[in-house]
Parts: structure tokens; sequence; C-alpha cells
């Protein structure tokens, strides 16, 4: 016994310490529930977790006082020879009786507790998985956002989930999941279809989590994450008013915009009040326009609103101000194959294939995580998707992509875009 203490004390501690690093360092834990849907399955775990351990501690100390207690002498009589033991029996029928009751009961009352009806005043989104990435819609608030759910904290928010092509599995470990995404199943006469799954939870801390998918779905399934942002209600409520107007235009125009003007909607007609226009151009400073001399205010507002065209034959020569870059990507972005898949809030751009990019700059990943989202990284991604997540359905500038031709943007045509899509926050 005093040989085997020091080795059963390591076995006890480094349990011990296990169980206390499980929260630190580990944004994916189960042991951090931040959620009442976490708490309650956390609960359950743990419950059932201390009833076996400590039912692994009885036997385990029971076949060490026996092997010890009654191992072979060099004089040891024959044992007494029995038959049954009724009392015995009857004990150790009855006790894991009893303990079962013990995990069963709560077990039961978890499962009816996590599979509530929602209430009148829950969040309803509609989560729809995609090879790979998540579309999150919020029809209450008519908002359709990808990859990042962002939802008001001591609200519940009731997911009704379902796929658009192959099974995925929505899992954020610290809220709740993992529950499959299904696909919508062929429409049959007269049959409703009831394939959506769906998962109810109300968040009690503000903080940013991930999540990922967590049922194999194809070539990229390790890099379908999400990014879950609980807010408290004021903050979720001024992210609702951002996603409805498309965010604030980073160059200084007026959000409104006419859709009827199509895809080419930097012109005349969206010179901006006086105000906007002093908005937009403080950051240009004359020192980046090399060999020209410091332009007026005036110059200044018309570099804004018309800036040089990018492209072959026309390349930038100097160092362009943030802002011209990014209406100069949102001048190309418009005009370009990208809106046929993506949506932008408040711009023409309304395609519904793609993710949509309505503030998708201050979204932590570029491609559902598969980068951090910078300049550098997007640029990569618009370039050649396949280089930063492969598998990936979109096509690249020169490469083709979920049947998509390449976009054929030029390599400045990309650093603009890149530049505009980041300023969407
Ligand atoms: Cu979607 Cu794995």
């Amino acid at each position: 016994m005093r040989r085997l203490a020091p080795s059963l004390a390591l076995l006890i501690s480094s349990l011990v310490g296990a169980g206390c690093e499980a929260g630190a360092g580990y944004p994916q834990t189960t042991f951090r529930p931040v959620s009442e849907f976490g708490r309650i399955v956390n609960d359950v775990f743990y419950n059932t977790f201390n009833w076996t351990m400590g039912i692994m501690l009885v036997v385990i100390a029971l076949i060490l006082f026996a092997a010890f207690r009654f191992r072979e002498r060099p004089d040891s009589p024959e044992p007494a020879q029995i038959h049954g033991n009724t009392k015995l029996e009857i004990a150790w029928t009855i006790v894991p009786a009893i303990i079962v009751v013990f995990i069963g009961v709560p077990t039961i009352q978890a499962v009816f507790d996590t599979q509530r009806e929602p209430p009148e005043d829950a969040l309803r989104v509609e989560v729809i998985g995609h090879q790979w990435w998540w579309e999150f819609r919020y029809p209450e608030y008519d908002i359709v956002t990808a990859n990042e759910l962002w939802v008001p904290t001591d609200r519940p928010v009731s997911l009704a989930m379902r796929s658009a092509d192959v099974i995925h599995s929505f899992w954020i470990p610290r809220i709740g999941g993992k529950r499959d995404v299904n696909p919508l199943p062929r429409r049959r006469e007269g049959v409703e279809p009831k394939h959506d799954n769906y998962l109810l939870f109300t968040v009690e801390e503000p903080g940013l989590y991930l999540g990922q998918c967590a049922e194999y779905c194809g070539e990229a399934h390790a890099i379908m994450r999400m990014t879950v942002r609980a807010a408290e209600q004021d903050d979720f409520a001024a992210w609702v008013e951002r996603m409805r107007s498309g965010g604030p235009q980073t160059t200084g125009l007026p959000p409104a915009r006419d859709p009827s003007a199509g895809a080419l909607v930097v012109g005349a007609e969206q010179v901006p009040d006086q105000e906007g226009g002093e908005r937009a151009v403080p950051a240009v400073a004359p020192a980046q326009v090399v060999g020209a001399p410091a332009p007026s205010q005036a110059q200044q507002q018309q570099c804004g609103q018309r800036p040089a065209p990018t492209g072959a034959g026309n390349p930038f020569r100097a160092p362009l101000p943030d802002v011209v870059l990014q209406q100069e990507g949102e001048r190309i972005f418009l005009s370009s194959s990208c809106i046929t898949c993506h949506a932008i809030a408040g711009t023409a751009a309304a395609g519904s294939v793609g993710p949509s990019l309505t503030m998708v700059g201050s979204r932590p990943w570029v491609g559902a995580g598969a980068a951090a989202m910078d300049h550098e990284n997007l640029v990569a991604w618009i370039r050649d998707p396949e280089s930063v997540k492969p598998g990936t359905l979109m096509p690249g500038t020169r490469t083709a992509g979920g049947g998509l031709p390449p976009t054929g943007l030029t390599d400045q045509e990309v650093r603009a875009v890149a530049a505009y899509l980041l300023s969407l926050k």
C-alpha cells in the first residue's frame, strides 16, 4: 500500500488539476457554460461523472482491500467455501438501482428542460448550414448575416436550423448544441416537411464565443466555424440598426442608395452634402500625393468622390488614402460578378448563394474561420480562396470555383475590394 500511495496521489492530483484547468485557455470548453442550456447539460455531465467516480473509488478500494487482506501466505489455510449470500445480493441489486434513479431522474428532467417550447418573447433566428459556412436570418428584423451569430443576453434565443446541402451539426460548446442541421427533404404531396431542428437557449454572459460544425460534411468541414457575439440589449439593438442600414458608410456617402442606380453607384447623384464630404476627407494626407501640390479642400472632395480608376494601364502611382481605396473597392465590387452571390445591405448587391457581407469587416475571420480578418488575408482570399480554404465553393480571380467562372479582377482591384470589405463595420 505504501508503495502504491505516491502514484495514487499523482493520479488524484492530476485529475483535480485537469478539472481546475478545464476552463482557462480553452475557448471551446463545455465546462464553463454561459447559457442556461449549457449549465443544464454541464450539470447532467457532472452528476453522472461524480456518481461513476464514486463507484469507481469504492470498487478500487474493495479490490485493493481484498487483494492485500486475503492475499496468499505460505501457511494460508483453505478459504471458507461459500455459495451465495442473500444479504449481499440484495444490497448490490438495490444500491445500483438507487444510483440509476439519482442519475436518470435529473437527466430526464434536463431533456425536458432543454426541449421546451420557446416563449413568446424569444428571438427567433433561422440557421442554415451551407458547405462550408453558416447563414443566420433574423426574420423579426429582416437581417441576414453569416458566420457570426449576434444574440442579446438575458433573452431566450430560439434557433430553427436546416441545411442547404448535406447534414451539418451546430455546436457552440459554451452555449449549447450539438444539434444536427438536416437538409430539407424532398417535398411530398400532402406531407408537411418538418425537418427543422430547434435549439433554445438564453445566454447569460456577454462575450465572444466560438463554435463550429461538428459533423463531417465534406472537404472544408474543419473550416466551418462560427462566432457568437452575446451583447447587452442596448448593444444588440445598436447592432441591429447598423445591420439594417448596412453600417456607417466609410466613404462618407449617405447610406441610403437608390437601388435603380444599379451596380455603378458612385455617380454624380451621390455628391454628399457638405457635412458628409467633410467627414470623408480628413484621411487625405497631402504628403501621400507624390509630386503634386497639396490638393485644395475642393479637390480632395473631388478626389474622394471620383477616385482614379484602377486596372490595366492605369495603376495607382502613389499610395492612396484609405477612403479613396475603399470607395474604389465599392465601385469595383458592385460592378463585378461578386454581387451575383453576395449581398450587402444598403447597396445593390443582393446575391444569396454566398454569405451575406453586410458589416463583414466586423467579423473576426475570413472564410468562416479560415484566417484572421485583415487586409492581407482578404486579398489572399479574394484572389485565390482555394489557397486559404481548400474546397471552398468560390471562384478566385484566375480560378473557377463552385461552378462559377473566375472573377477576373486585377491585383489592384482585389486590394481595393478588400479595403472596401474591411471598412464595412
Ligand atoms: Cu458542416 Cu461539417
